[in-house]
């Protein structure tokens, strides 16, 4: 019966739902078009009698006023969405994540253990807090020495509130790390040995009660003053740029003999003078010398047989150079407006 046709078709127009504009389109052709179910329906009209036309016509007419109707506020609502689309600038850039910065004292760190680390040298590393055996007695400090002094050493208390000098205590450099390496490993050794160290200092531009060092350390057959003067002319040239002169100084350290204090030619005048390097053109950047047959001994490694290098450096020194940091205490209170300004190095 064309009523019955006429309402399951109804039905099925209530029902309708298109999830994009192209399944919209297929559904008004399949109801509406010249081939439309809907406009078959109205062919077969013509041929029904007359007394069935009025209620059939009316039926009809509402169905395709659904259909339209239907198809009509779906195509709205698709675009109403294509606007909305349209509005999105899909070429803008979004907003910029806040990214964190590396410390600049970590730069510094990274870039001289990948200097060293081209010719051979690898990472060793010690505690922080350390006994006066491996910081002093085995580097050849006399007993009376002042480094081993209150003033200069922070020393752990082992009991509370019990002042006294104790055996335990925060290194004052990273030279503990070479009789750590020394007793544990055979020679050949070739250490880089980056660390944080303490000194009992008032905290002021030039002075913290911390600071980091790297320590270097080369021990083999036959190691001479030469090959220290060699390895520190390669590192200063790759850090500081090749046209960088060095300058050895004659010092004293009890764990090398003979020692020296190495100075570049100042990398901001270029040694012509300024008041960076106080008009002398050479800024001191490390101590170093050759590793006393004491110490060797001390740490179980034939002196007669072997020989070796050491050098030690501070990270907020060459950091100073390469950044023109002036003020130490810069380094540890993390402003982020400091911090920030190594965001591109
Ligand atoms: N440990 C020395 C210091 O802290 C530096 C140094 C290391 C000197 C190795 C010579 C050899 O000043």
């Amino acid at each position: 019966m064309l009523k019955d046709r006429i309402n399951d078709l109804h039905a099925q127009v209530n029902e309708m739902s298109a999830s994009s504009a192209e399944e919209l389109e297929a559904l008004r052709i399949k109801y509406l078009s010249k081939k439309g179910e809907i406009t078959a329906l109205f062919n077969e009209f013509r041929t029904v009698p007359n007394e069935e036309k009025r209620e059939l016509g009316q039926l009809l007419n509402a169905l395709r006023q659904d259909a339209e109707g239907r198809i009509n506020a779906l195509r709205e609502q698709f675009e109403a969405k294509q606007a909305e689309a349209d509005k999105l600038d899909l070429t803008r850039t979004p907003d910029p994540i806040a990214l964190g910065t590396r410390h600049p004292l970590s730069l510094v760190r990274e870039e001289i253990e990948d200097i060293f680390s081209r010719i051979g040298f690898t990472i060793a590393q010690g505690p922080e807090v350390e006994d006066d055996k491996h910081v002093y007695g085995m580097l050849n400090f006399a007993p009376e020495h002042p480094a081993r002094d209150m003033q200069d050493t922070f020393f752990v208390e082992k009991e509370q509130g019990v002042q006294k000098p104790t055996d335990v205590l925060l290194r004052s450099h990273t030279s503990s790390v070479q009789t750590r390496v020394m007793t544990s490993q055979k020679p050949p050794i070739r250490v880089l040995c980056p660390g944080r160290v303490y000194r009992n200092e008032a905290i002021s531009a030039r002075a913290h009660c911390f600071f980091h060092q790297v320590e270097g350390l080369y021990i083999d057959k036959n190691v001479s003053f030469a090959d220290l003067r060699e390895a520190l002319l390669y590192f200063s040239k790759e850090m500081f740029g090749p046209e960088t002169k060095i300058r050895l100084r004659p010092s004293y350290f009890p764990f090398t003999e003979p020692s020296a204090e190495m100075d570049i030619s100042c990398n901001i005048c270029g040694g012509t003078g300024c008041s960076f390097c106080k008009g002398t053109g050479w800024v001191e950047i490390l101590g170093c010398g050759m590793v006393d047959p004491n110490v060797l001994e001390a740490c179980g490694i034939d002196s007669k047989e072997y020989s070796g290098y050491a050098f030690g450096m501070g990270v907020e020194r060459i950091t100073n150079l390469k950044y023109r940091v002036k003020d130490l205490r810069l380094f540890s209170e993390n402003d982020v407006r400091f911090l920030h300004q190594f965001e591109a190095c």
